[in-house]
């Protein structure tokens, strides 16, 4: 019997690739940088199962050329760039990755606070560029921390995981969500506010929330100009969440104090983007679930899916 083809859009841990050869032929994407489209399109027009990054498009065009194709293995706990609903009505399984990455996404998310709360990153710049003359009273002061109000908006596994962390920290932890989560508030105190409410009383503004139609840019002008003057946005789910061109002008305009950003509209940003001029902004190249362990882990869980759906089993992780 042929064994099933799957194609792997970017090179992962080897033990992942071993996992899905022993059911499979596996080719991998060797380059340091996506695969091309047409590549893409050409592979899945061939594959039983595609091991995709986010970086990948999974669309109508492509569903419709992967004629054999039965699972799309998603190494990201989000999904937004696969068309789920063109995916289902082929009967074509999606799978994601969560909870392996929650520890580590909630920890660059702190990260973001602490560092634009405490300008971390414009204080490091300051010493590098040979500006640090004398202390000062005032030198680089930034934002407490401790005893504070976290808004966190988007309560799941990862917004738990950083209301954890808040707790250590004394803060006062509200949220937002779709649907109440009484387990939530139960398990680390998180008390349930109307959007409005959250972005009036939060120091610290956390975007957990998945983008999907109903959360694209979810916060904009309107929204930013209901929080504090003193308050910090951090952005760790998709850039799509919030109108850019408004949270720009809420820094610039100083309506919010500053803003941690591990996500954007368009990744690749350039060198040139707006907001990387910003002394008040902390930008990173979406490395929320970037540390060895956990992408280990994320990899091992795409290669799980695969495998289940190629040996006629039920996905781990469905989406
Ligand atoms: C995810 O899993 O959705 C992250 O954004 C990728 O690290």
């Amino acid at each position: 019997m042929t064994k099933p083809v799957v194609f792997v859009t970017r090179q992962v841990a080897s033990e992942a690739i071993e996992y899905v050869k022993e059911a499979a032929e596996v080719e991998v994407w060797e380059e340091d940088r996506p695969c091309p489209r047409e590549i893409l399109l050409q592979k899945a027009e061939q594959a039983d199962g595609l091991l995709t990054m986010l970086t990948e498009r999974v669309d109508e065009e492509l569903l419709s050329r992967a004629r054999k194709l039965k699972v799309v293995a998603n190494m990201a706990v989000g999904y937004d760039n696969i068309d789920v609903p063109a995916a289902k009505k082929r009967g074509i399984h999606i799978t994601n990755t969560p909870d392996v990455l929650t520890e580590a996404t909630a920890d660059l998310a702190f990260a973001l606070l602490m560092a634009a709360g405490r300008r971390i990153t414009e204080a490091n710049r300051f010493l590098l560029a040979g500006e640090w003359k004398s202390w000062s009273p005032t030198l680089l002061a930034g934002q407490n921390i401790y005893h504070t109000t976290l808004g966190i908006i988007g309560m799941g596994r990862i917004g738990e995981a950083v209301a954890r962390r808040a707790k250590g920290f004394g803060m006062r932890i509200l949220y937002h969500n779709r649907r109440r989560r009484p387990e939530a508030e139960l398990e680390v105190g998180a008390q349930y506010r109307e959007l409005d409410d959250l972005l009036r009383q939060a120091d610290y503004v956390v975007m957990l929330t998945p983008l999907t139609p109903d959360t694209a840019k979810m916060i904009g002008e309107r929204e930013f100009s209901l929080m504090k003057p003193t308050s910090v946005f951090v952005n760790v789910s998709r850039g799509g969440t919030v109108d850019e061109e408004a949270l720009y002008r809420a820094l610039v305009e100083k309506k919010i104090w500053a803003a941690g950003l591990d996500v954007f509209q368009k990744e690749p940003v350039p060198p040139d983007h707006p907001f990387l001029t910003l002394p008040n902004v902390v930008a990173l190249p979406h490395i929320g679930s970037a540390t060895y362990q956990t992408r280990m882990e994320m990899a091992k869980l795409a290669a799980a899916n695969i495998r289940a759906v190629l040996e006629g089993k039920e996905p781990v992780t469905p989406v």
